[in-house]
């Protein structure tokens, strides 16, 4: 039973990394379909819209509560973030909520004060963002089902509807988790299967959104997804006894991810590197690459 300030600092937590991540999916949704959707562009404009708003009441409650390892981790934003969503504004013409993105970066840290009367409030907040997902997903699902029957167009990979089904049913088993106040879940391996997983599915969207000039990032967008390929069945197989050893490995191939990632953020954004990948789906990946080392890193310390 989680106590009452793991409760709030898990919370808040959890829903500042994957409430931004859903109010991405959203403008990705939103900017790669056809004016002909325009009724689906909206009702992705207005759930992000929603989740904007949530997250800001999110924001407001985490002054101070949040541990240094979130706040250092670069999964809540990076130095990339804000002049990605700048530049999808002005190629796209979506809004986007930047000060949230500035807040996050001026948020202090944990300062271990204790905290008074909070519980409820984040209960509150906490099932008003299960209702918001349970909407998101179903619009989600609603698109992917249209698009397999060939009856809606987008510039999104059928795939890539799909990826971001998952992760927002991952946060909602999470979310769902917290409110029962569940203790983390210890198993470590079903988790570094879902974000294995994640970090394949990245390598492979990469690799078909980059411009076909760019050999040489195609080729490693290649290698990592099927490095990500064997490691999730080296996962899949492990037992716990090898826990340590295969999130080692993980966190190898992870880190070197990152790197990549960053650097492609930084090609996109100043316009060094040729595709259709957006500056914000690409510090988007970086971000939930970030969080995956985190996890891992936080999981390898208990290891001897
Ligand atoms: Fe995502
Ligand atoms: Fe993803």
């Amino acid at each position: 039973m989680l106590k009452d300030k793991d409760y709030i600092g898990l919370s808040l937590e959890l829903n500042l990394f994957f409430g931004r991540i859903m109010k991405e999916h959203l403008i990705f949704m939103a900017i790669s379909m056809p004016i002909i959707n325009s009724k689906y562009i909206l009702e992705a404009d207005t759930l992000k819209e929603s989740f904007e708003k949530l997250l800001e009441e999110v924001l407001s409650l985490s002054k101070g509560l949040i541990s240094k390892e979130a706040l250092e981790s670069n999964e809540l934003v990076t130095k990339y973030t804000l002049d990605a969503e700048k530049q999808v504004e002005d190629l796209f013409g979506i809004c986007i909520n930047k000060k949230l993105t500035e807040f996050t970066h001026n948020l202090p840290g944990e300062k271990g004060e204790p905290i008074y009367n909070l519980e409820g409030y984040v209960y509150d907040l906490n099932d008003r963002i299960f209702n918001l997902l349970m909407e998101v997903i179903e619009f989600k699902e609603k698109v992917h089902q249209e698009v397999l029957n060939c009856k809606l167009a987008t510039f999104l990979y059928p795939e890539m509807l799909e990826h971001i089904i998952e992760e927002a049913k991952f946060y909602l088993k999470l979310l769902v988790s917290i409110q029962e106040r569940a203790e983390d879940d210890k198993d470590i391996l079903s988790k570094e299967i879902f974000w294995n997983h994640v970090m394949k599915d990245h390598a492979l969207f990469t690799r078909g959104l980059l411009d076909p000039s760019e050999e040489d990032l195609i080729k490693a967008a290649h290698e990592f997804a099927k490095t990500f390929e064997e490691l999730l069945e080296k996962t899949k197989e492990a037992d716990k006894d090898k826990a340590c050893e295969v999130s080692r490995e993980n966190l190898k191939a992870t880190e070197k991810v990152k790197d990549f990632n960053s650097t492609a953020t930084k090609g996109i954004l100043s316009c060094e590197i040729k595709g259709l990948v957006n500056p914000l789906l690409a510090d988007h990946l970086l971000r939930e690459t970030n969080r995956y080392i985190r996890l891992l890193k936080d999981f390898i310390k208990t290891c001897k």
